[in-house]
C-alpha cells in the first residue's frame, strides 16, 4: 500500500489543530479518569442500569444477551457506473463498533471464528473499539489482534477512531499494524487502479472530523472510498464527489421493532442512513449494524454483523 506513515501529526494546520482540539475535548470529558467522579454523562450510567433493570423485570434480558452475539456476515454488492476494470470484485471487510468488554473475550472468540480464511483485499474498521466511555484502552489489543489475525487482507487494514476511542486507541492500533486515518487519506494501487481511502475523526463527540483533509490529496482520477464513524458526514462527502461511504456507529439500532425497523438513529441525521445501504445523490454508503453493543448488552431484531462488501460494475 503506497500510504505515508504516522498520518496523525502530519505537518498541517488544520489536521493538527483538530487533533489538539481532540485531545483537549478528551481531558475535558475526563476520558481517561479510570473512576468516578467523570464528567460526561453519569446520565447515560444511571439510565443504562435502569434499561437493564426494566429488561430484567420483563424476562427478555438474557434473550437480548444471546441475540447480542449472534453474530453474522453479511454480504453486499455495490454497483458503479465508472468502476475501473481492475476494482471490479474487489472486496472489503468491514468491522465497526466491536465495543470490548474488558475481560469478556466472548465476541472476540466468535468473531474470529466468524472471519476465519476469509480472503479480502482491504478490511476496514470504523471505530468504537471498547465499551464504555472512559478508562485506558490499551486491553483492546488482544481482542481485535486475535480476529485480525484471521483474515487475509492483501493491502492490509485501515482504521479510524468513532466517538468511544481516545487517542489511545491509535496506538493500539498502529501496533497491532493497522494503518490508521485520522482526516487524512491514502492511495493504494490495486492492479492499474488507484483507490483513494480517506478517514475522518470521529464527527459525532468529539467533532473533529474533517473530509475535506481527508480528501484532499485524492487523485483527480480513481475511485473515492471514505470511512468516518458515522454518516453525519455524508452531505460533506458528496462535495468531494465520494464513491463510496463506509460507516457504522449506529448499531442499527440495536434494539428495534420486530422487522428490525430503528426506533432510535443516535445520530445527527436521518433514518434512512441508520443501517443498510443508501444512496445521497452519487454518492453510495453503507451503514453496518456492527459487531457490538453500547450501554446495555443487548440486542432485539438487529443482529450484529461484520460485512463483506465487493464492488462491481454497474
Ligand atoms: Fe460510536
Amino acid at each position: 500500500m503506497n500510504c505515508p506513515q504516522s498520518p496523525a501529526l502530519m505537518p498541517c494546520h488544520g489536521r493538527e489543530a483538530l487533533w489538539n482540539k481532540r485531545l483537549k475535548a478528551e481531558k475535558r470529558f475526563g476520558l481517561r479518569l479510570e473512576q468516578p467522579p467523570y464528567r460526561l454523562r453519569m446520565g447515560h450510567v444511571w439510565r443504562s442500569n435502569i434499561i437493564s433493570l426494566g429488561l430484567r423485570l420483563l424476562g427478555v434480558y438474557g434473550w437480548g444477551v444471546r441475540n447480542a452475539l449472534e453474530l453474522q456476515m453479511r454480504e453486499e454488492t455495490f454497483c458503479f457506473p465508472d468502476l475501473p476494470d481492475a476494482l471490479r470484485g474487489f472486496r472489503i471487510l468491514h468491522i465497526s463498533d466491536p465495543h470490548f468488554i474488558r475481560n469478556d473475550g466472548r465476541l472476540a472468540e466468535i468473531a474470529a471464528e466468524c472471519v476465519r480464511g476469509t480472503e479480502v483485499d482491504l478490511c476496514v474498521l470504523t471505530g468504537d473499539y471498547c465499551w464504555g466511555h472512559f478508562g485506558p484502552q490499551g486491553f483492546f489489543s488482544e481482542p481485535l489482534g486475535q480476529i485480525l489475525r484471521e483474515i487475509q487482507s492483501r493491502h492490509g487494514v485501515v482504521g479510524i477512531l468513532g466517538n468511544h476511542d481516545t487517542h489511545e486507541a491509535a496506538d493500539v492500533l498502529r501496533d497491532l499494524g493497522v494503518k490508521v486515518l485520522i482526516n487524512d487519506g491514502c492511495t493504494l494501487q490495486h492492479g492499474d487502479a488507484d483507490l483513494w481511502i480517506g478517514g475522518t475523526d470521529d464527527p459525532h463527540k468529539f467533532l473533529c472530523a474533517s473530509v475535506a483533509l481527508a480528501m484532499r490529496d485524492a487523485p483527480a482520477e480513481g475511485f473515492r472510498l471514505l470511512l468516518a464513524h458515522t454518516p453525519e458526514c455524508a452531505v460533506r462527502a458528496l462535495d468531494y464527489e465520494v464513491d463510496l461511504y463506509l460507516c457504522g456507529h449506529t448499531h442499527g439500532g440495536q434494539v428495534c421493532l420486530p422487522g428490525g425497523r430503528l426506533i432510535q438513529v443516535n445520530a445527527r441525521c436521518d433514518r434512512a442512513f441508520g443501517e443498510g445501504k443508501w444512496r445521497l445523490g452519487t454518492l453510495q454508503g453503507f451503514t453496518t449494524k456492527g459487531m457490538g453493543t453500547t450501554d446495555v448488552p443487548v440486542r432485539f431484531y438487529c443482529p450484529p454483523e461484520i460485512a463483506l462488501l465487493t464492488l462491481e460494475r454497474q
